[in-house]
């Protein structure tokens, strides 16, 4: 077993931006394409690249789905040189492949990373999610509180009224009476079309993005990553596991899950300190996408570690052939 103490974050972590950085970058020629699978495959195919280029002993706890649905970075994949410390990974190479095909914004590159044992093994369900930024009471919104509540509880522990909060949620057809319910409160609502790591994200820079809150239901394995982020830069968030067959409740039992109805807090999702990175891969609020110009290509990154609780924003610009 490796012990914490050799998952040394601070210089794991440049390593860590290369990463992201690259997966962000092979998706550049396809930015705005109409190829979603293209798109995720160049993501896939570079940050698997890059990654085994670190010396770690690293274990995809979250990735890009099981071994025989994922030829590459699927779960219990081992990655790096194998030469360093055991650490467990969390990764989405290409968070919003339809963002990406279609040049929409917050498309993201995004890795976590922490000693084994430190990130729940989340299936491949849906998770119905609840998040807000820091410099609130644990607890002060919550899963069993309607969406009204959460709006009126959040204002007043915000010192404002319900019309000056914004909630950020996925516009799905699941999600209609929730955002109907959102919209009596009259709280603002930003609906987004795919990427919630990127709205979870929105909740822990309220003054930058305009997001306050955000809620329903997404990807479990982006619940993960979005709580990763999230221990780095404060804030809550709250998931529970959502079941709609026995196939997927088998793949929470095979994952090593036996409450099925637990509510997991960012802390239970996340239990030991990690580092995390996304680069933009299109533009959004958090940072920038890849920007093209003649022969160099540039992308910005954030990078963050929970230990320390630091956030750097990091442009790299390299010349392309
Ligand atoms: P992709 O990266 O696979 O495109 O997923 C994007 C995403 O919007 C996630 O951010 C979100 O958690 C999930 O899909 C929502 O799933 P669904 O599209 O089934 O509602």
């Amino acid at each position: 077993m490796t012990k914490a103490a050799d998952f040394n974050d601070r210089s794991l972590s440049l390593g860590l931006a290369r990463v992201s950085e690259a997966a962000a970058i092979a998706c550049t020629p396809l930015i705005g394409r109409g190829d979603e699978k293209a798109a995720d495959q160049a993501a896939v195919d570079a940050m698997r690249t890059q990654l085994n280029k670190l010396d770690i002993a690293g274990v995809v706890v979250i990735g890009e789905g099981e071994r025989d649905e994922a030829p590459m970075l699927f779960i219990g994949e081992e990655v790096g040189s194998g030469n360093g410390p055991g650490v467990d990974i969390a990764l989405d190479p290409l968070e919003g492949t339809t963002l990406t095909a279609k040049d929409m914004p917050n498309a993201l590159a995004v890795i976590a990373m922490g000693p084994r044992g430190s990130m729940l093994h989340a299936p491949d369900v849906y998770m119905d999610k609840l998040a807000i930024g820091p410099g609130y009471a644990e607890g002060v919104v919550t899963l069993e509180m309607s969406p009204t509540e959460r709006v009126a509880a959040l204002a007043a522990a915000k010192g404002c009224t319900a019309r000056d909060i914004t909630v950020c949620v996925l516009e799905r057809p699941r999600h209609e009476d929730m955002i109907a319910e959102l919209r009596e409160t009259g709280a603002a609502i930003r609906l987004i079309t795919d990427g919630d790591v990127a709205g979870v994200m929105h909740c822990a820079e309220p003054a930058i993005t305009g997001i306050d809150m955000y809620m329903g239901s997404g990807g479990a394995p982006e619940g993960v990553l979005a709580a990763a982020a999230l221990k780095c830069m404060g804030g809550q968030i709250l998931g529970r596991l959502l079941f709609r067959n026995d196939d997927e409740r088998g793949r929470a039992t095979k994952a090593g899950i036996t409450d099925f109805n637990r509510v997991y807090t960012r802390d239970d999702l996340v239990t030991g300190d990690v580092i995390f990175a996304a680069t933009g891969v299109t533009d959004g609020s958090l940072v920038s996408g890849i920007k093209r110009e003649v022969g160099y290509v540039t992308a910005e990154t954030i990078l963050m570690r929970s230990k320390t609780g630091s956030v750097r924003r990091m442009i790299y610009r390299n010349p392309v052939s």
